[in-house]
């Protein structure tokens, strides 16, 4: 599969060397596809209403009759609903503010690199709240090891057995847990079998796979190999394609944050952050946070789950509070023997044994996730 849709921009700014610098960055690659630079911000909001650009970039500075500032303005209150970028310089240092109509901010001097990455950041970002009606989720974790196509399996599980059409995606796209997890035959179709342009609802069904539990999966590629051919943009289709068709969505997510894994998290409403109480996980996931930040994930979207929450090694629970800078929202308790054995015979645990503790908490996390019961997990 290879969406070959790149991303749609138009500039609005009047410095001929910024200009040249923009389009420099992008004539190296094929994701953005630059549409017209305009020098007269007045022209901005006329032109984008009939090109139909996916992302404006204003520059802060902008001159003219209508200034930068006032064509943000204008641009968030014309009704097209187009994010803007806004450039600046560092003598001119300003916030990212979605209220404003500010969708994000590049500094001067930028690279190619952070160019195309803002942008395809902050279409997500927007695709993402456009289609409020569905929640996706992702389980991620800087770490190995740490639980998240256990969490993510059953998670998916309880939100079906809630009512909730849910689809789970395989993001671990190399090792395809979900397929070793389900012992699905390698003929099963995965997400290379999506067709390449205007998937159908129908297409999407035919390459789910419909877990006897109740929930689609999107199963990942069957050989390790064949991930390098999933890219980016395609994983962002993806989502948006399944929003349309599900009330849920969970993806497992592999440990490497690779172009493809921050796509899955960008699409995602929520990042479900699994920790345990392990110091280099606990590093690892403090270091992997500031980076969420610095890309713009607010608190509401970072979310910490606490897996085998009874196994503190030493570690108090407030100890771990004060070092992740906050509570973590949920905890899901320890439970070897029926974790490895439900695992191990591709059963969720909250179908065989609705009644432990484990599941109790699964389905917990599961409602506050839905925003079906207050979000008060933890217990004291
Ligand atoms: N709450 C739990 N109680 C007991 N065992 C658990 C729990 N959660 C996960 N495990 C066990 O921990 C192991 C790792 O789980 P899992 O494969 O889900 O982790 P992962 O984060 O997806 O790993 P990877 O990084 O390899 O993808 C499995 O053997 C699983 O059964
Ligand atoms: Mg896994």
């Amino acid at each position: 599969m290879a969406y070959t849709d790149s991303i749609r921009l138009l500039v609005a700014e009047d410095v001929p060397q910024v200009s040249q610098h923009v389009r420099n960055l992008l004539s190296v690659q094929s994701q953005v596809k630059l549409l017209e630079v305009l020098n007269d911000g007045a022209k901005v909001v006329e032109v984008a209403k009939q090109l139909r650009p996916d992302v404006v970039m204003v520059d802060l500075l902008l001159q003219g009759k209508v200034k930068g500032p006032q064509l943000i303005e204008k641009l968030r209150d014309s009704g097209l609903e187009i994010p803007v970028v806004v450039l600046t310089v560092p003598q001119h240092p300003l916030a990212r503010d979605p209220n404003r109509g500010i969708d994000a901010v590049l500094t001067l001097p930028f690279s190619g690199f952070e160019l195309v990455n803002t942008l395809s950041h902050v279409l997500a970002d927007r695709q993402a709240r456009a289609t409020g009606a569905c929640r996706v989720v992702s389980v991620f974790s800087p770490k190995g090891g740490v639980g998240k196509t256990t969490i993510a399996f059953n998670l998916a599980v309880a939100l079906g057995q809630m009512g909730v059409a849910t689809a789970l995606i395989d993001g671990s796209l190399q090792y395809g847990d979900l397929r070793a997890l389900l012992k699905v035959p390698s003929d099963v179709p995965s997400i290379l079998d999506l067709p390449t342009d205007r998937v159908q609802e129908s297409d999407l069904r035919e390459v789910m796979w419909r877990d006897p539990a109740g929930i689609d999966i999107l199963l990942a590629p069957p050989r390790v190999e064949m991930a390098e051919m999933v890219t980016a943009r395609d994983v962002e289709k993806t989502i948006s394609l399944l929003r349309r068709l599900y009330e849920a969505i969970v993806i497992d997510t592999p440990t490497t944050l690779s172009e493809v894994t921050l796509a899955l998290l960008d699409g995602s409403d929520l990042v479900l952050s699994i920790v345990t109480y392990d110091s280099t996980t606990i590093h690892n996931t403090i270091a992997v946070g500031e980076v969420f930040s610095s890309i713009g994930y607010t608190p509401e979207k970072l979310q910490y789950l606490v897996n085998r929450s009874d196994s503190s090694g030493g570690i108090g629970r407030d100890e771990l509070a004060r070092t992740l800078g906050r509570r973590p929202e949920f905890e899901v308790v320890s439970d070897g023997r029926l974790v490895v054995q439900a695992n191990n015979e591709g059963m969720p645990f909250v179908v065989s044994s609705p009644d432990a503790a484990v599941s109790r908490d699964v389905r917990r996390a599961a409602q506050a996730i839905m925003g079906r019961t207050a979000n008060s997990p933890v217990r004291n």
